[in-house]
């Protein structure tokens, strides 16, 4: 199985940027850990950042034939992109949202997600360890048994 996990804009600076509310862990930790994670889990991960919509979008559309799942944190282009709304729905991959922070306690902007539509689950709030519930969620819960 191979799990696509893609990071929106900004989330490179994790660790430097507003640690009180991502934490003063990076990302390169981040990356290690989920890395770690589906190692144990017998599952190969491709993890890619960009701070770029478009670039975002052809990355997703990658998956297309090539990954078995898609985990993405589309970060502020979560609450304006319906571009990355229609990569997922074109590539029909199962897929889940994640937010480090407790995005449904923030901002009023922030109560809008264009990409929840494609997605089979979120999860929110739960720090770096949202990132591997999504995995195990798409490890346990979509492999054909
Ligand atoms: C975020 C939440 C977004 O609202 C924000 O723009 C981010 C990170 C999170 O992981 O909590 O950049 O997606």
């Amino acid at each position: 199985m191979k799990i696509l996990v893609i990071n929106g804009p900004n989330l490179n600076m994790l660790g430097i940027r507003e640690p009180d509310i991502y934490g003063s862990d990076t990302y390169d930790k981040l990356c290690r850990m989920i890395n770690a994670h589906c190692d144990e889990m017998g599952v190969q991960a491709e993890i890619y950042q960009s701070n770029h919509e478009g670039d975002l979008i052809d990355k997703i559309q990658s998956a297309y034939g090539t990954a078995d799942g898609i985990v993405i944190n589309p970060a502020a282009y979560t609450h304006t992109s319906v571009a990355l709304l229609d990569a997922l729905k074109a590539v029909g991959l199962p897929t889940v949202e994640v937010h480090i922070s407790d995005v449904s306690a923030r901002e009023d902007f922030r109560q809008i997600s264009y990409v929840r539509a494609a997605c089979e689950r979120t999860v929110c709030g739960h720090g770096f360890a949202g990132y591997t519930e999504a995995i195990d969620y798409l490890v346990n819960e979509r492999t054909p048994k």
